[in-house]
């Protein structure tokens, strides 16, 4: 028993659970999910494996991405880059509702399967299933060796490392490290995209596990008395936009997972066909409103919030001032690309979903009812 609890205490190295720890792994992780595969200097990205099905990719009708859970997230995170930078339709489908539904599939269809644990049942149905139709399944994994990264076609492993926290963390921005690296390749095999745009996001990629070390190190205690203060709350609403909405929805999810709190994540304009009417002076809303082409459109959003007394707290960029001026807490994070931004802006959100939970004394790396891998559908 006693040695149990030592080497647990090793493995933690140091940090009070494993969550935090993966958290803290990011800079580390993200780097390792790019070692190899991009080259800033030379403006190359490598993937053998995408290069191994290259001619199904150029000849694909479209993409179908098939996840569940955080990694579903990453999914839609994918959609939105893969048609920006490819101008190929994708499509991002939940396992469950997709292997039941009976799918149109053929040959022409390429299926990106994304999977931490490589093993969650529903998916590797889904592609079982679609690959007796013909389609070609491309497998973004984590763990080596698992059932989703042998049915594959081809693939890429994230590189993560061992995620042991129940709620993906690491292995979420190891998924978006992966899907950027994917549609940058994919452009420039189907020469959709300039040598200018290339060079500026593998230039941007590069930055990341420095950015996220300034994340961090210098927001951890604005997150941590940001989640002292709201610790008490029944309901949270998470609002973005673009690129940044995929990050809404992953944020109230954490939330969910590790304080047991009601949270929704949702696209910030629809927020007026519903979410709205929760909206009184109880309510945090927590705001991904980061410089891009929507800030404006996120700005008056949070007015509208304001102006029925929500309680605002803001993701800002560096050097904003008018949705930090408006929301009554603000994190900082650095100005990135919009493709890339959203490796930036789940970092907070993660750290303030630790925090709360914390304070609100829920086993953090097993909390109830969850499991890490879901085998069994
Ligand atoms: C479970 C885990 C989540 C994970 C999801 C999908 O719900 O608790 O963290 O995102 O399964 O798992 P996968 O291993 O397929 O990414």
């Amino acid at each position: 028993q006693r040695l149990d609890l030592d080497l647990e205490a090793i493995e933690k190295g140091g940090y009070e659970h494993f969550m935090l720890k993966e958290i803290f792994e990011q800079p580390q992780t993200i780097f390792d999910s790019f070692r190899g595969r991009l080259d800033a200097e030379q403006l190359r990205v490598t993937l053998s494996g995408l290069d191994s099905i290259s001619d199904k990719l150029l000849k694909a009708r479209r993409i179908i991405i098939v996840s569940c859970g955080t990694s579903w997230h990453a999914g839609l995170v994918a959609e939105y880059i893969i048609e920006e930078l490819c101008r190929v339709n994708v499509e991002v489908e939940y396992a469950s509702e997709f292997r039941y539904r009976n799918p149109i599939i053929d040959e022409n269809d390429v299926i990106l399967a994304i999977s931490q644990s490589g093993e969650t049942a529903d998916t590797l149905v889904a592609l079982e299933t679609a690959k007796k139709q013909g389609a070609t399944i491309f497998g973004i994994v984590n763990v080596v060796g698992s059932s989703i990264a042998r049915l594959a076609d081809a693939g890429v492993y994230t590189h993560a490392g061992p995620e042991i926290g129940v709620a993906s963390t690491k292995a979420f921005t190891a998924q978006l490290v992966v899907l950027q690296l994917f549609a940058l390749r994919l452009a420039q095999l189907k020469g959709t995209i300039s040598d200018e745009r290339f060079k500026t996001l593998i230039e941007g990629l590069a930055k990341v596990p420095e950015q996220v070390d300034w994340i961090l190190k210098t927001q951890k205690a604005t997150i941590r008395a940001i989640a002292d203060k709201y610790r008490g709350s029944s309901d949270f609403l998470y609002l973005g936009r673009g690129y940044n909405f995929p990050i809404a929805l992953e944020g109230a999810l954490k939330l969910k997972e590790i304080s047991y709190i009601h949270a929704e994540g949702y696209p910030a304009a629809e927020m007026k066909h519903g979410p709205i009417a929760l909206v009184d002076e109880t309510l945090p809303v927590v705001f991904i409103a980061t410089q891009d082409p929507f800030y404006e459109k996120i700005v008056s959003n949070m007015q509208e919030i304001k102006a029925r007394k929500g309680r605002l707290i803001a993701v800002v960029s560096e050097g904003d001032t008018q949705a930090a001026e408006l929301a009554e807490d603000y994190i900082v994070v650095p100005q990135a690309d919009e493709i890339l931004a959203p490796l930036l802006s789940v970092i907070p959100l993660q750290l303030l979903s630790y925090y709360i939970g914390v304070e609100r004394a829920v086993d953090v790396d097993k909390p109830r009812n969850l499991a890490k891998s879901v085998t069994v559908e």
